[in-house]
């Protein structure tokens, strides 16, 4: 299976500290996967890496001859992957606005029809939950179902190092047993539904909406 990872968050100030603490859990996430579920394509996708336009515009708005590389070339990775992790700090009880704006490029005709797994975080004890109940709602319309478990990291600047790695050595085979029930279900079902969509395209069953929202409509 192929597996990207996208990381929340854009933060490179301070304070609150440390800033970007997200690297470490998306690390963690990588380090889980690249060591326990070696058999997969693993790929870590940095908002920082694209320069997004300040005026919105998303991936399926362009021309084909007029789409920014960066874009496209994202699109590409998302089309071919068979199920993501988004990994999101709590701010303000909410998911991290730099997660929700990368993926507003894309539309669900890429995202739709694989598993997502949902993985918060946040410097306090409450490990993102909040931001973690409201992507349930993001993540399904956009057509990347969430798996049932989630993963939690609270106080995440003294679990994990800069790494990726338990800041505890001995807490670590904990973090990857826990990590691993979310990831397991994750990949049991990017497995189900790439055999599914192998055995029948669901976009034969339903088209895609491109032209217009009164296209969800009830009649
Ligand atoms: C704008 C903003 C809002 C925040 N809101 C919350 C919050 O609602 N709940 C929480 O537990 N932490 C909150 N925090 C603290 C974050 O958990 C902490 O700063 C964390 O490091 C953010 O992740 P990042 O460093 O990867 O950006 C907030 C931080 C910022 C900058």
């Amino acid at each position: 299976m192929k597996l990207l990872i996208f990381l929340g968050s854009v933060r490179k100030s301070t304070p609150p500290k440390p800033a970007r603490l997200g690297e470490r859990v998306a690390k963690a996430c990588e380090r889980c996967l690249v060591e326990h579920y070696s058999e997969h394509e693993i790929e870590l996708i940095d908002p920082l890496d694209y320069d997004l336009d300040p005026v919105f515009k998303p991936h399926f708005a362009y021309t084909q001859a007029e789409v920014p590389k960066q874009l496209d070339d994202l699109a590409a990775k998302i089309k071919a992957s068979d199920g993501f992790v988004m990994v999101s700090p709590e701010y303000n009880h909410s998911m991290s606005p730099a997660l929700a704006n990368l993926l507003n490029h894309f539309g669900s005709s890429l995202f739709g029809y694989k598993p997502s797994a949902i993985v918060t975080y946040s410097a306090g004890q409450w490990g993102g939950v909040r931001a973690a109940v409201g992507m349930r709602s993001f993540l399904s319309e956009l057509g990347c179902l969430p798996v049932s478990a989630m993963i939690h990291v609270p106080k995440a600047q003294d679990v994990f190092i800069e790494s990726g790695d338990a800041n505890n050595a001995a807490e670590q085979t904990s973090w990857d047993s826990y990590f691993s029930r979310t990831f397991n279900q994750l990949i049991w079902w990017a497995e189900g539904a790439s055999k599914q969509r192998e055995a029948l395209d669901p976009k034969q069953l339903s088209k895609d909406f491109k032209r217009d929202p009164s296209q969800r409509n009830a009649p």
